[in-house]
């Protein structure tokens, strides 16, 4: 058996949890902070690279214990292993979950030590110049045709480490919405133009459209040879890949063994890897495999993804909060929310149990949010004052990369205002107009990096990705297939027939 197949309400930790959240739900922040003076210091964790405090959330040592015993009733210990001993847990697909290996250098599987090794030398190549382009000039742009995992992974990674770019300017095509072709064709020369065409299955409707196009574009411009320099391809599905006349020595592999939303770290992150150079795409890989090590080897208790997934089951299970907020008070986090959604609810948005069962009770939550402070003169009256319970994560950065001080100052008293206004409320103020109240007592995580790097980039996209295993694991769900998304592509095809 690859994973447990436990449902967790039939628990004895789930009844206790039930009774536990009887008394909890009328407890007050407020009050439990008055009465804890250690609370921050107890509810706190520190790893190498990022750190979280969890004590403002609806919760008590006894909360963090019931969870941990649901945790271990469930077998979460088993789930982990059977993960990284590389078992076939996406049982639904009958494929093994291993993109932990991708970044574990002690114990590198020797195709990807391959990969790394060509995505080094071609990176290198682009970067310094001496791959040209079919004029004889040096790549100046890259353009990554991908969609979802093969475009949301990178063109975060890139944005959110932009300080670390070189020259090259990168772009993302993803949408089969021909404008958004067009609008970047216009910016870019096909002399020093490099096309990724990124598709673990190289038939993704979207991408092989634009690629298509984009294609066409090219020829329009250059000869048939001038393909070879300019067009390179990230796929599991080579022989369409070499049927697209792309070259083997500019064709990258992945494997069936990575999930297209867990890719980036893979040949998926070429673009990433030319736009900041490979030792630091590595810095990056090492910076998750540190967290790798951190949640295969610690206590539930003290393991920063083991309770980021359980507070998560208390909320959208026991207090029924819907959707979980996460505010990113760093500018160059600005596509992390995007990525997250995918990763997040592709992998828990699932209704049926690993025994076939029908679920009756809740599985992954809506992820959503922006960068504060965008986000404190938009959508943040809600959380102060509207009637959804929404736990939020806010991740803040200790230090400002450009040394801005002045106006990281202003960034971070704002991030921890907004996570003590929303614990405290206008608790203990005397305010007579109603509209004026805040109530307080809504829960937050702050989870903090000393500065954003490539390494504790790696490290924060390796933590959630091991939230949400958690999650699917404690939840008896699969998290690692995605067949919610086949109807539509079905409908859309016979729309496309039928129009045609
Ligand atoms: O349709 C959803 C999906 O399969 C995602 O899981 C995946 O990241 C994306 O499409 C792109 O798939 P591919 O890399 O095979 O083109």
């Amino acid at each position: 058996m690859a994973l447990p197949k436990i449902n967790p309400t039939t628990t004895k930790s789930w009844s206790n949890l039930q009774e536990h959240f009887t008394a909890m739900e009328t407890v007050k922040m407020q009050t439990l902070f008055a009465n804890e003076t250690d609370r921050k210091e107890r509810m706190s964790l520190t790893t190498d690279l990022v750190s979280l405090d969890f004590s403002k959330n609806r919760i008590t040592s006894q909360t963090i214990d019931l969870l941990v015993a649901l945790a271990k009733e469930t077998k979460l210990d088993k789930a982990i292993a059977a993960q990284f001993n590389g078992a076939v847990i996406n049982e639904t697909e009958n494929r093994q979950v291993l993109h932990t290996a991708l970044r574990d250098f002690t114990a590198m599987k020797p195709e990807v030590v391959a990969t790394l090794d060509q995505m080094k030398q071609f990176s290198q190549a682009i970067i310094d110049g001496s791959h040209k382009g079919y004029t004889g000039k040096a790549i100046t742009d890259i353009v990554n045709i991908g969609i979802g995992g093969s475009d949301l992974g990178p063109a975060m990674v890139t944005e959110a480490l932009t300080y670390y770019k070189n020259h090259l300017n990168v772009h993302y095509i993803s949408n089969v919405d021909g404008d958004h072709v067009c609008e970047i064709l216009k910016k870019i020369d096909p002399q020093t133009t490099l096309f990724i065409i990124v598709s673990k299955t190289f038939t993704t409707q979207e991408t092989l459209t634009n690629a298509t196009s984009v294609r066409k574009w090219f020829l329009q411009q250059a000869g048939e040879k001038a393909i070879a320099q300019h067009f390179v391809a990230v796929s599991t599905n080579l022989p369409a890949v070499a049927s697209f006349g792309i070259l083997p020595q500019h064709t990258f592999t992945m494997w069936n063994w990575v999930g297209g939303r867990f890719s980036l770290w893979s040949a998926v992150g070429l673009s990433t890897c030319c736009a900041i150079g490979y030792s630091n795409f590595e810095q990056l890989l090492q910076g998750a495999h540190k967290m790798d090590c951190h949640f295969k080897t610690s206590e539930f208790s003290h393991n920063l993804p083991v309770l980021l997934g359980l507070l998560s089951i208390w909320y959208t299970n026991f207090f029924k909060a819907e959707t979980e907020a996460v505010l990113p008070y760093t500018q160059y986090l600005s596509k992390f929310v995007d990525y997250l959604q995918q990763a997040s609810m592709e992998s828990n948005g699932k209704s049926v149990d690993r025994n076939g069962a029908t679920i009756a009770y809740q599985t992954g939550p809506v992820v959503w949010g922006n960068t504060g402070t965008n986000a404190q003169h938009a959508f943040i009256q809600l959380l102060h004052q509207g009637t959804l319970l929404i736990p939020t994560d806010f991740i803040l950065c200790e230090t400002s990369l450009h040394g801005k001080e002045n106006h990281h100052d202003i960034l971070v008293a704002n991030c921890l205002a907004q996570t003590q206004a929303l614990l405290m409320g206008t608790h203990g103020e005397d305010i007579s107009n109603p509209y004026k109240v805040f109530q307080g007592n809504k829960p937050s995580n702050l989870l903090t990096l000393q500065k954003l790097s490539p390494e504790s980039l790696g490290a924060l996209l390796a933590m959630y990705e091991h939230k949400i295993f958690v999650q699917g694991a404690v939840l008896n769900i699969y998290s690692f297939d995605q067949f919610g998304v086949e109807l539509g592509k079905k409908m859309a095809n016979k729309h496309l027939s039928s129009q045609f």
